[in-house]
């Protein structure tokens, strides 16, 4: 399910973005994969190198167990009725070397930090009715810095310019390959959507009529990428 175009959907209310909000954190169970590897084969760095890499997928390990327990709270059995695959991990350690999958890493986060990114999730938390949102985008946002300060320190340095380090991260992310429908005739997904099954489950707990606009939502990422540039993140 593409989080993003529902996420900045106007048209929609704060309590079902909840619900994409706590995907979009348990999904991030992909990044620790993704930086684990970068970690183990980068050698010879600074001690504090290693030190402030751990403490960031910690902290992405972290925001995935936020949206493990977002959906706990409230009462839906997350494994049946949210699909999290590792399908972007996958394909960023077997395609990119270390140094190009923190590029990767870095450009998607430098895209996290402008009005349109966690801090209008943290305000959506705060909008809706579930203040456990409202306080796990809070601590998302504060790591956000964190992450950026790292990525400056360890990442950008080895390029002219910060601009030049954007750039980089964004063309390494364009050469990778993750099609999906190859997975689906492979065998390995159905690619459902799931969205219908998990915001029924949601308006159980909240003792509401499923809203007939939301519960139609079926955009994929097929068409629209997640920084919602046509084509097809999360840090
Ligand atoms: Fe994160
Ligand atoms: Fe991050």
């Amino acid at each position: 399910m593409n989080a993003e175009t529902f996420l900045y959907d106007e048209s929609f209310s704060p309590e079902p973005k909840t619900l994409m909000m706590f995907y979009k954190r348990l999904r991030e169970i992909d990044v620790p994969e993704m930086m684990s590897s970068i970690i183990a084969e980068t050698a010879g760095k600074p001690w504090e190198y290693y030190q402030d890499m751990t403490r960031q997928l910690w902290d992405e390990a972290r925001h995935a167990m936020m949206g493990e327990v977002g959906f706990v709270n409230l009462g839906i059995d997350w494994p049946s009725e949210v699909m999290v695959n590792h399908t972007w991990s996958l394909a960023l350690n077997t395609q990119l070397s270390p140094k190009e999958r923190h590029a990767v890493l870095y450009f998607i986060e430098q895209g996290l930090m402008p009005k349109t990114g966690k801090r209008f999730e943290w305000e959506v938390g705060l909008e809706s009715n579930n203040p456990l949102s409202g306080l796990f985008q809070d601590y998302d946002w504060a790591d956000e810095v964190l992450h950026s300060r790292i990525g400056r320190d360890w990442y950008v340095p080895d390029f002219n310019s910060p601009k030049e380090a954007i750039d980089y991260g964004d063309e390494c992310w364009s050469r990778v390959l993750m099609d999906w429908n190859q997975y689906r005739d492979e065998g390995k997904t159905e690619h459902r959507n799931w969205w219908p099954g998990l915001y029924t489950a949601a308006c159980k707990n909240w003792r509401i009529e499923p809203n007939p606009d939301v519960l139609k939502y079926s955009t994929s990422y097929e068409s629209v990428r997640a920084d919602l540039k046509t084509i097809s993140a999360s840090g």
